[in-house]
């Protein structure tokens, strides 16, 4: 069996894409409302200014080669219906009319900290009944608190659409009797789907919300380097490269990962249902960064590398297809993972984050106050999606600096974290 090479598996050229993507529309042929928001001049230009990459032809059917063997087609086959016909069986379709309708933003509500979950537990019971949250990722490693943080969020709200965040899909822990993060991904989609928490398009009161599903690369920076200084590894700082286990041949050593997740979102992306109007509101989002301007300069992080785990090319492009090229006043997508507040502008489509992170960065106000918490970003009383921005340190930040990606000079609050190589004594450490 010959897999098929998905048609959002790389960055076209622009009369390629407008040719697929016109191909893809014709064969939904109700998805109107996803074909108004392409642009027909589409070009292929990155959140770097610059040409994106086309990824060579030999190295996609390589990568979709190697699963096509019978364990490998199996694999990938029963693992994507399972997301797909749970995703599926999820959506729903509901016209605009159920009264007052607000949506809530939070990300990285980490609840394996039982000062998150008394946070989550300490929520109205009342206020927030009749409506929906967007839960942009990072809930726990532990399947069993996932359940009961769900279950107890869900007798808070109408309606919860979820994505997983990178701790989501660990699988360190033995009771979870999980194998790899796939089959992790597999039991939270069937978790969601029992609580009634979506995982795929749905329409909440005349109001489209698209959960993408998405894995940072290595190649998404593509801002110089802090040089000198003895700043370590991704591999070596970040937990995921040894919490996460990826079946064969995904690797964390490439952008493998990266692309078979996003192309999970093929399936979950034709199950949307027709669209009356053409210019509805649509909210995408996901767990990690479509841009990277969406997070601070290497010189302003903790850990420098930072940039190298946060973000998708292929996530971009998925919120291009969604938006348009150039968004418009209603296009807004959603995010979480850095645990930075955010809420800017980037060609025509809005960029929220707001986590509530870990107790220690909470003290940090990284957003306004945390009883601001779920943050409304709708509200179809108050004319629909919320004008911003909404307070956000770095996001206020940006609206008043450029960046400086040559700037070598590491921030007051990140340099006595690192010891400059020419510190360094002959011979010693690495
Ligand atoms: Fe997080
Ligand atoms: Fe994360």
């Amino acid at each position: 069996m010959v897999q098929r090479e998905s048609r959002y598996s790389s960055y076209c050229l622009p009369e390629t894409k407008v040719r697929l993507l016109g191909e893809f529309f014709r064969a939904q042929r109700s998805h109107k409302w996803l074909l108004c928001r392409v642009s027909p001049s589409a070009s292929c230009i990155n959140s770097s200014g610059e040409r994106a990459p086309t990824l060579k032809r030999d190295r996609v059917s390589v990568f979709n080669d190697k699963f096509t063997g019978p364990q490998g087609a199996h694999r990938r086959a029963t693992r994507r219906d399972r997301i797909r016909c749970r995703a599926r069986s999820d959506a729903h379709d509901e016209p605009s009319g159920r009264g007052n309708n607000k949506i809530f933003l939070i990300s990285d509500v980490h609840t394996d900290h039982e000062e998150n979950l008394d946070w989550i537990r300490g929520l109205s019971s009342v206020d927030f009944s009749q409506h929906t949250l967007i839960l942009a990722g990072d809930v726990t490693d532990n399947l069993e608190i996932f359940e009961s943080t769900m279950t107890l969020l869900k007798r808070k709200f109408r309606d919860i659409f979820f994505v997983p965040g990178n701790h989501d899909l660990w699988c360190r822990r033995k009771e979870d009797n999980v194998t790899d993060s796939l089959t992790k991904l597999e039991k939270l989609t069937e978790t969601c789907s029992s609580l009634g928490v979506l995982t795929s398009p749905a329409n909440i009161g005349g109001v489209w919300i698209v959960p993408l599903l998405s894995w940072y690369h290595e190649s998404f920076d593509r801002e110089r380097d802090i040089e000198g200084y003895n700043i370590p590894p991704v591999h070596k700082a970040c937990t995921d490269f040894s919490a996460c286990k990826w079946p064969t041949p995904l690797s964390t050593s490439d952008d493998s990962i990266a692309r078979y997740i996003d192309e999970l979102n093929d399936e979950n992306l034709r199950g949307l249902p027709a669209r009356e109007q053409a210019d509805c509101q649509v909210i995408s989002f996901s767990h990690f960064l479509p841009r990277f301007e969406l997070c601070p300069e290497k010189r302003m992080l903790l850990y420098p590398n930072l940039p190298k785990m946060v973000g998708s090319d292929w996530l971009e492009a998925r919120v291009r297809q969604i938006h348009g090229e150039m968004g418009s006043a209603t296009s807004c997508h959603l995010f979480g993972h850095t645990h930075f507040a955010w809420d800017t502008t980037l060609d025509g489509i809005r960029y929220i984050q707001a986590p509530l992170a870990y107790p220690r960065e909470r003290a940090r106000k990284q957003i306004s106050a945390e009883n601001e918490l779920p943050l409304c970003i709708y509200d179809s009383e108050r004319g629909g999606l919320l004008p911003g921005p909404f307070p956000a340190r770095w996001s206020e930040y940006y609206r008043l600096h450029k960046r400086e990606p040559d700037n070598q000079q590491l921030a007051p609050w990140v340099e006595p974290h690192y010891h400059h190589q020419s510190d360094t004594p002959a011979g010693g450490g690495s």
